[in-house]
C-alpha cells in the first residue's frame, strides 16, 4: 500500500482514533482475552482500558507514539500505531527504589489502581481479572528483568484489521529499527503470534518465552541486535547496513 504517512503524536486529543484501532486489533488476542475476559461482552470497557493505557503511555517519559495514516475520503486517517520506548540507565531516584523495572512497576500499579476504581465506581462490569493482571505483571518482570538497560522497546504495534497485510506494520516497525540502528541499540519486544512472523522477517530472534494461564498462552520474548549504519557523503545520503557480529 503506497502513501503511508508516519508522524509523532504530540497532543493527547490525537490518541482518540488510536484507542479504537487498539480495541479492534487486540479483540482476538489470547493474552488480552485472558486478562480482560469480558471484552467481547463489554466492548466499551475495553475501549476505556485502551484510553487509559495510551494516555498513560503518552504521559510517560521516553515514549514515542507513532501513528500511520493513509489517504481516505476525508483526507489522511489513522490506520495503525506503534508505542516505542527508549529506555536508558535509571535516574538516581529510580535506582533508590527498585532499579530498571521501576517505571514498568509504577505503570502497572497505576493500571491496577485504575481498574480497582472502575470496580468501585461500577463503571466497568467486572470486565477485568485483577489476579490475572497480577500474574501478567510478575511474568513481565521476569522476562524484562534480564534485558539490557539501553534499548528501544516496542510496547505496542497495532494495525486496524481492515488495513492489515498492506505493509503498515512494517513501516511502523522500521521507524524504531532506524532509531535503534542510529543509536546502535538493541530492540526488545514481547510478540503476539500475529506479530512474530513480522518481527522474524526483520531479524528479531526469540530469547525466551512469556507463559501464562498454565502454559496455554505464550508469547515470544524477542530481541534484535543493532546493525551498523555507514553514511556516505553523497549528495543523497545512502545507508549501508552491515550486520554486527
Ligand atoms: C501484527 C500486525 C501489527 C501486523 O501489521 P500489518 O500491517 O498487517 O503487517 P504488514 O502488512 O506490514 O505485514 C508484514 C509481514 O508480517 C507478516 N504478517 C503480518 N500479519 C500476518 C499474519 N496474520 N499471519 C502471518 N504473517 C503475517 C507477513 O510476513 C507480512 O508480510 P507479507 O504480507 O509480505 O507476507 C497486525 O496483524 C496487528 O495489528 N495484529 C493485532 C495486534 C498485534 O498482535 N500486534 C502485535 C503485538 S506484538
Amino acid at each position: 500500500m503506497g502513501d503511508i504517512q508516519l508522524r509523532n503524536i504530540t497532543t493527547q486529543s490525537e490518541l482518540t482514533p488510536l484507542c479504537s484501532i487498539a480495541a479492534e486489533s487486540w479483540l482476538v488476542d489470547p493474552l488480552f482475552n485472558w486478562v480482560v475476559p469480558g471484552l467481547h461482552e463489554y466492548p466499551d470497557d475495553f475501549l476505556t482500558l485502551w484510553k487509559y493505557i495510551l494516555k498513560t503511555e503518552f504521559r510517560s517519559t521516553g515514549r514515542h507514539i507513532i501513528v500511520a495514516e493513509c489517504p481516505g475520503a476525508n483526507g489522511y486517517a489513522a490506520v495503525g500505531f506503534a508505542v516505542w520506548e527508549r529506555s536508558s540507565a535509571p535516574t538516581n531516584m529510580e535506582e533508590r527504589f527498585s532499579g530498571r523495572t521501576f517505571k514498568n512497576r509504577i505503570l502497572l500499579l497505576g493500571l491496577k489502581f485504575w481498574i480497582a476504581c472502575q470496580y468501585i465506581a461500577r463503571i466497568c462490569h467486572k470486565t477485568f481479572s485483577l489476579s490475572r493482571l497480577e500474574n501478567l505483571t510478575e511474568e513481565l518482570d521476569r522476562v524484562r528483568g534480564p534485558q539490557p538497560i539501553e534499548k528501544w522497546h516496542l510496547q505496542f504495534l497495532g494495525v486496524s484489521p481492515r488495513f492489515q497485510r498492506r505493509g503498515v506494520g512494517k513501516e511502523l516497525l522500521q521507524w524504531g529499527i532506524d532509531k535503534a540502528d542510529q543509536e546502535h541499540t538493541p530492540i526488545y519486544l514481547e510478540a503476539t503470534s500475529f506479530g512474530q512472523p513480522l518481527y522474524e522477517s526483520f531479524g528479531f530472534v526469540p530469547m525466551d518465552w512469556m507463559t501464562l494461564d498454565d502454559g496455554r498462552i505464550s508469547q515470544a520474548v524477542m530481541r534484535r541486535e543493532p546493525t551498523t549504519v555507514i553514511r556516505r557523503s553523497n549528495a543523497r545520503m545512502q545507508d549501508i547496513h552491515e550486520t554486527c557480529v
